[in-house]
């Protein structure tokens, strides 16, 4: 974390020595949800329900567990919204607090922005998903065992974000925070761990199905730790966190319910149905965080919230067995790797911020050498304000997934 200050807190002063500490409470309230906004982004939804209730027939107890699931997921929007700005009151007294580096030299550059809000993404998640289980689950469903271990990941990686964001752990110790938050996953993990050869390759190898053994296992542990890192590094502008994060969820819902309402296979629906269970709640508890870190942020989401979020994802690929598919949703985050990997590997050196430089005067972001995808979209298209340049690399994160779909349809019966 950037410029963040911690142990003594300046909303926290004893009067004299022998007095107990009072609480005088200092900092303004943060600014309210950008309602505005997220009425724009819930019109999104349509298109989605009209999937579910006219254009596929969906089995009908598939489709009540699938609104169950919406209706709780709403209830978690509102709770989070409810809940944030009274977190961040409390991470404010304790000072976990970022100063937004994209406004230094502007009055809005002094102001302390309460950082780790993923934390009450995380907790209303993780509440909304075990309460679900009463709904869903019967005790001998094949499917308890997962969702659960998926679960324990998702709170490991919740908790291991929250301890990064306190403790500031050296960014090498971070890439690994994930392999260990997915053992909970690994170990649990009871299917199957084979793979099917693309058709055009059947031929050169002889066998339509590999049967992986162990290596399946290590791919779901490296998968664990792309999705977490890609996320946490493909950041550092207003709503762009959240921001990829909600792009990306939108395309699995979407992608679920396609492919549950063009398969006869129930255990193929049923594991599309599982991811759905798990990326519903996570789409409705973001959008709620997203309209308080829109441009321009009044919290910051934290390494919580980035490693949750991508620790999610990565499980829902795992186990509804798509985890190709989410690496092409994943397009820019693999680019944002790509141009990273000299500055990760330490061949250039890598500052601890690698953003853009912002010019106080005409409020505009310059790309600096820095090899990220923010760095790189300001190179090619020139000076940009911050909330500008989001939108574009957003709108470039839908393309990538408005890509994936074409891919998957002309590949269609020939790929797989
Ligand atoms: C990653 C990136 C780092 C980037 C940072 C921004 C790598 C290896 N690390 O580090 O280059 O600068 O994310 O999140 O690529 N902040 C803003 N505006 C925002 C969001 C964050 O100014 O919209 C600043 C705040 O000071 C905040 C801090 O970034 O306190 C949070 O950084 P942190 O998430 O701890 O950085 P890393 O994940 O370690
Ligand atoms: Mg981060």
């Amino acid at each position: 974390m950037g410029t963040r200050k911690r142990l003594i807190s300046p909303t926290t002063q004893p009067s004299s020595p022998d007095q107990k500490p009072q609480q005088q409470i200092t900092d303004p309230p943060i600014a309210p949800p950008k309602w505005g906004f997220l009425f724009k982004l819930s019109l999104f939804s349509i298109p989605y329900f009209y999937l579910i209730f006219f254009h596929f027939t969906i089995d009908s107890h598939l489709r009540r567990s699938i609104i169950i699931n919406a209706g709780l997921s709403l209830v978690g929007f509102f709770v989070t919204v409810r809940m944030i700005p009274v977190a961040s009151r409390y991470v404010l007294k304790r000072s976990l607090f970022g100063y937004d580096i994209n406004k230094k030299g502007t009055p809005q550059g002094n102001v302390k922005v309460p950082e780790s809000l993923g934390i009450v993404v995380g907790i209303v998640f993780l509440v909304v998903t075990i309460v679900f289980q009463y709904f869903n689950f019967t005790a001998d469903s094949n499917w308890l065992v997962e969702y659960n271990a998926a679960l324990a990941c998702i709170c490991f990686m919740t908790l291991l974000g929250f301890v990064d964001d306190v403790l500031d752990v050296p960014w090498r110790v971070k890439l690994v925070l994930p392999s260990i938050a997915a053992l909970p996953l690994l170990m649990a993990y009871a299917g199957h761990t084979t793979i099917v050869i693309p058709k055009p390759l059947v031929p050169h190898i002889g066998i339509e199905i590999l049967d992986l053994g162990w290596i399946y296992k290590l791919y779901m542990g490296l998968l664990a730790v792309f999705c977490t890192n890609s996320i946490n590094i493909h950041a550092g502008l207003n709503g762009l966190e959240v921001g990829q994060t909600v792009v990306i969820t939108y395309a699995i819902l979407i992608h679920n319910i396609m492919q549950i309402g063009a398969s006869t296979d129930p255990e193929y629906k049923l594991a599309h149905a599982f991811s759905i269970y798990l990326v519903q709640p996570l789409l409705a508890t973001s959008l709620a965080l997203l309209s308080y870190n829109w441009y321009p942020s009044s919290v910051f989401v934290g390494d919580t919230y980035t490693y949750f979020a991508g620790m999610t994802m990565a499980v829902v690929g795992i186990l509804g067995h798509f985890s190709e598919t989410l690496l092409i949703f994943f397009l820019p985050q693999v680019l944002n790797f790509l141009l990273s990997l000299p500055q990760l590997s330490g061949y250039i050196p890598c500052p601890r911020h690698r953003l853009p430089r912002f010019d106080p005067q005409t409020g505009l972001l310059t790309g600096t050498n820095d090899g990220t995808l923010v760095n790189f979209f300001l190179r090619k298209l020139g000076r940009k304000s911050e909330k500008s340049l989001c939108i574009y690399l957003l709108i470039f994160q839908g393309i990538a997934c408005c890509f994936c779909f074409m891919l998957r349809y002309f590949l269609a019966g020939w790929y797989k």
